[in-house]
């Protein structure tokens, strides 16, 4: 699964670049028995399948060395957003865990302080595509990976809102033409034409993203 849509792009890239690397390691390896279990029936009876705390552990300190925070994918976790993605692209090396099944053991997310992160509020069949999406979003943020600093600046989100609609060539296409302002030049104009659509955008589509002071 790895690197799996990492390996295209800016982010793939960057990985052939050595600006970001990763290994991955497989938690049947670290099973105890001969089939490769890593999971078992919950405590308390309901259906589905937990992974074992003793296993996960095993699999944890194999990696753990030195590094700073453990994530663990999960849907009770805390939201990912821009500012947490900065955040992360800040700290240098991370043990990410993809879960299975219906998650892992609590025991082990309160004995290593996992901290839970989530990517939505909707169920994944595994976390693999969810750290696929945290790391994509971290690297993109880091020196040299994103073609100009500006362009992850003027991004949704880093604006305080989502982003104004663009344009490119041609300047008429099906009879739907470019904003007569975009091709004015004249700087000041555009900037505000701009801060207008972003804003009305962001209120229509996303008003909880609008800070009232
Ligand atoms: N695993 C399953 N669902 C998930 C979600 N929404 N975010 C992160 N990890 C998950």
């Amino acid at each position: 699964m790895f690197p799996g849509t990492l390996g295209g792009g800016v982010v793939g890239r960057a990985l052939e670049r050595g600006i970001w690397s990763y290994d991955t390691i497989n938690l049947r390896d670290f099973a105890t028995d001969n089939y490769g279990s890593v999971d078992d029936t919950q405590f308390g009876g309901g259906a589905g399948m937990v992974m074992r705390a003793d296993i996960i552990a095993n699999a944890i300190d194999s990696v753990l060395k030195g590094k700073k925070k453990i994530i663990y994918f999960s849907p009770r976790g805390k939201v990912l957003d821009q500012k947490m993605a900065r955040e992360m692209a800040n700290i240098s090396d991370f043990v990410l865990i993809c879960g299975r099944y219906e998650g892992i053991d609590q025991r082990v997310i309160d004995e290593y302080e996992i901290e839970e992160v989530s990517i939505g509020d909707y169920i994944l069949s595994g976390g693999e595509i969810a750290a696929q999406v945290f790391i994509d979003s971290c690297v993109r943020l880091l020196d040299n990976v994103v073609h100009s600093a500006e362009s992850t600046a003027n991004e949704s989100f880093e604006i305080g809102g989502l982003e104004w609609p663009l344009y490119t060539r041609p300047s008429a296409w099906r009879g739907r033409k470019v904003p007569e302002v975009l091709l004015s030049g004249h700087h000041g104009n555009i900037e505000r034409w701009r801060k207008e659509q972003s804003d009305d955008i962001t209120k229509e589509r996303r008003p909880d993203l609008i800070k009232i002071d």
